[in-house]
């Protein structure tokens, strides 16, 4: 595995669980782009590693990430910023196929707090809070932050928190549905990982079926969206994980999955 800069990454952080830390902790771990490129990468060799099946995606105890590294910003024009393509990193992020749990505590401000809403699951410390203060600088959402939130909160709580910059508690995200669940400080990343560990015994090939099939849901509208979970759910059919399980259920032992 080659050398990051900004994280760090434990493939075996607990059985078939990774985990990355974003690692720029003075910079209360500000996504400049190379940042964003170590994550991009450290994805796509999870994903080809067959021992890892569920990855857990943290900052530290004071910051998930405050944002998009604003000193790396604040000169560029709309044209350096259309050629850069920082979206295409972000987009590769956004299909892993892997779960992907964000384990959040203080600060997701701006791209950090659309970082973790691209991640799949939120487990987040009571002091975490979330917020899109790009307004407050002069700009906007651009890493999914009005789309994301819009679709958890509803138009007038995400209308508010991006035209206003005002962040939300832990507690209020998990009220909207948001987080999955509230823990106090010292617990997040232990509870993110009970999490991975429960998905971790599953079937990763159903296991990555079925996530395609709840991302569809926001991408597509109804009868579409069936109609992609039913072709998923043939799919499972065709391997030898879905033989495995029922079989156990009828024999009354565990199953055990290959990922085949
Ligand atoms: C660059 C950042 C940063 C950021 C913090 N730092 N956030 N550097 N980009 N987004 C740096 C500070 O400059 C400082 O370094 C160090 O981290 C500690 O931050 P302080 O401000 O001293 O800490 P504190 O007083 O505790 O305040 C914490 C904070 C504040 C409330 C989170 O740092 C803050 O408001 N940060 C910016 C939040 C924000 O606007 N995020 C949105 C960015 S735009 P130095 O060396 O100066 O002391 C965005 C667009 C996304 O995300 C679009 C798509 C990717």
């Amino acid at each position: 595995s080659h050398y990051m800069e900004f994280i760090t990454v434990t493939p075996a952080a607990r059985p078939r669980v990774a985990l990355i830390q974003l690692n720029r902790p003075k910079e209360l771990n500000a996504l400049n782009l190379q940042l964003m490129q170590e994550v991009a990468a450290a994805l796509k060799e999870l994903c080809a590693d067959d021992s890892v099946r569920v990855i857990v995606l943290t900052g530290s105890e004071r910051a998930f990430a405050a944002g998009a590294d604003i000193k790396q910003m604040a000169g560029r024009t709309a044209i350096d910023m259309l050629t850069i393509d920082q979206f295409s990193t972000w987009d590769q992020i956004r299909k892993t196929h892997k779960p992907l749990i964000a384990a959040v505590s203080g600060f997701a401000l701006g791209g950090g707090c659309e970082l973790a809403m691209t991640c799949d699951m939120i487990v987040a410390s009571e002091t975490a809070q979330f917020g899109q203060p790009e307004i407050r600088i002069g700009t906007m959402p651009g890493a999914g932050g009005t789309q994301r939130l819009t679709r958890a909160l509803g138009k007038a709580r995400a209308m508010e928190m991006v035209l206003t910059g005002q962040p939300i508690s832990a507690l209020e995200a998990e009220r909207h549905g948001l987080v999955n669940r509230v823990v106090p400080v010292g617990q997040y990343l232990e509870e993110a990982f009970r999490l991975a560990a429960s998905i971790a015994q599953m079937s990763p090939v159903a296991a990555r079926l079925a996530k395609e099939s709840v991302n569809r849901a926001f991408e597509t509208h109804l009868d579409e969206g069936l109609h992609f979970e039913r072709k998923n759910f043939y799919m499972t059919f065709a391997s030898e994980d879905q033989k495995e399980g029922m079989a156990a259920f009828v024999e009354k032992r565990p199953a055990d999955f290959k990922g085949r």
